[in-house]
């Protein structure tokens, strides 16, 4: 490493890092931070036989500070091993963080393409929003995700167009054909978020090609944009393929918005062509509980579209994470496989997970089970009109009544289970089978299939499972990825 910056942030980490304890709330199969913060995912992707996952990592201190890339790698998604950390902000056009990006991988070359953060020195007064501030487009390879080639500046803040704000960022990259395409979320100058389209023949030289907003204005800021199709397969699908804009939209407010997150992270299912002219469906939220934020997808080699969100909501001052004592904050969500049925969008743990099921249960009606801390609880075949209550650790309580699935913790307090959070609910026209997978700080919960999801953090003091779900047939294994 012959940057003398880049070499001490890798000394410095180092040492960090070798100190590092995770404490009683370490995860078992979710990627998580070694020490320190994570954010975003990052440039996912399949290169060979190994998957990487790159994150936003901040490791000296688990409140956050500057961001650059750590790096995991798994072959199953399942098991995730750190591998250090890939990208430093060590460069005058990214100096002030190494911010979210994509890898796009062709012929064993991961062409990763991130935001450079720079924010100058505030003696003029600077926003940060329409001043002050560089948002630089950096492309750079490497062919093992451990080593890369120099950082090379594609596009600067005079590449985007004039009514944004300095907010662009977060490039996301596919091919179709022989164009390279890429999306970048932005903030206008008049406070509405909307998507950058751009278009290369060579993954140097970009071009816009569209700008992509709602037709009414829908937050001020759309971050980690993300594009992908479906081929639908159902019996009553009307379109072939199912086209997917996945954005994390900030400033929703009023009406249901604000008994949601902070920021909320969803997509539109559009019609017609995402590089020229097209419309969006109405937003549809990707999970409803209290941490998830900012996914990104990507593609295997068998052709699945994963998708893995960030376990956490910036700017969140309600509830926080009892993991900060131990000194790290923040998990990936498990790995989710992404189709189209009918024209509907599902998440579903990835496949792979199910080989780690051991001592299964299986039981009708009513379920109770103690100190299962990793576990895949399933009930399916559930009677609508009948109200289910599942209750995890005593304090976390899933329950369907009037239309309503709701995820709420009957304890407020920021020492307690639910460490200050409180309620997150979402109406149904039905309620057919429910999944929850728990890792030990974390819940995830899918409604229908997949139709919704509800993801949270939690930090149990006695584990346990309590499910009543009258005329429901009930399965439950344990999950031991532990290595
Ligand atoms: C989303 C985000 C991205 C940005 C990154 C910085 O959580 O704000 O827009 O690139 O985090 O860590």
């Amino acid at each position: 490493m012959s940057n003398p910056l880049a070499s001490d942030l890798n000394a410095l980490r180092q040492v960090v890092e070798k100190s590092a304890r995770h404490g009683r709330y370490a995860q078992t199969f979710h990627l998580v931070p070694p020490v320190g913060w994570l954010n975003d995912p990052n440039g996912l992707c399949q290169l060979g036989d190994t998957y990487h996952a790159f994150f936003q990592y901040s490791p000296f201190s688990a409140e956050g500070g500057v961001k650059m890339w750590g790096h995991s790698t798994s072959s199953d998604m399942v098991r995730w091993s750190y591998e250090g950390t890939a990208l430093y902000p060590d460069q005058p056009v990214d100096v002030g963080g190494v911010y979210s990006g994509s890898a796009y991988v062709e012929d064993g070359v991961m062409h990763v393409f991130y935001t450079g953060n720079v924010k100058h020195e505030d003696e003029d007064g600077y926003d940060y929003v329409n001043t002050g501030r560089e948002a630089n487009t950096i492309y750079v390879t490497s062919t093992d995700g451990v080593n890369f080639g120099p950082k090379k500046l594609v596009m600067g803040n005079a590449d985007y167009p004039g009514d944004d704000t300095e907010h662009v960022r977060d490039p996301k990259v596919w091919r179709d054909g022989d164009t390279y395409y890429m999306v970048q979320g932005a903030r206008k100058k008049d406070d509405t978020g909307e998507v950058l389209v751009f278009s290369s023949p060579n993954l140097v030289n970009w071009e816009l090609c569209n700008r992509i907003t709602s037709n009414t204005r829908f937050g001020y800021m759309w971050e980690c944009p993300d594009y992908f199709e479906l081929p639908d397969t159902g019996e009553f699908a009307r379109h072939e393929v199912v086209q997917v804009l996945s954005v994390s939209p900030q400033g929703l407010h009023g009406g249901d918005w604000d008994r949601r997150n902070v920021y909320q992270s969803g997509y539109f299912v559009l019609l017609g062509d995402v590089t020229s002219i097209c419309t969006l469906f109405p937003f549809a939220l990707w999970d409803a509980g209290f941490d998830f934020y900012a996914p990104q997808t990507f593609q295997t080699d068998d052709g699945r579209r994963i998708l893995i969100g960030w376990m956490g909501m910036p700017d969140e001052k309600s509830y926080t994470n009892l993991t900060v004592r131990d000194g790290w904050q923040h998990c990936f969500t498990v790995p989710r496989e992404v189709s189209a049925k009918n024209g509907r969008v599902l998440q579903w743990p990835v496949r792979e997970l199910e080989s780690y099921r051991t001592n299964e249960q299986r039981v009708s009606d009513t379920l109770v089970a103690k100190d299962m801390r990793a576990f895949d609880l399933l009930v399916d075949g559930i009677d609508a009109n009948e109200p289910l209550t599942i209750v995890l650790a005593n304090q976390l309580e899933l329950t369907w009544r009037d239309r309503r699935f709701e995820m709420r913790f009957t304890d407020e307090d920021m020492e307690s289970v639910g460490a200050g959070r409180k309620s997150r609910f979402e109406f149904l026209d039905e309620l057919r089978n429910v999944r929850v997978v728990c890792d030990v700080s974390s819940v995830e919960v899918f409604v229908n299939d997949g139709e919704l999801t509800f993801s949270s953090r939690y930090y149990p003091v006695a584990y346990g499972i309590d499910v009543m779900a009258p005329g429901a047939e009930i399965s439950l294994w344990d999950l031991e990825a532990e290595a």
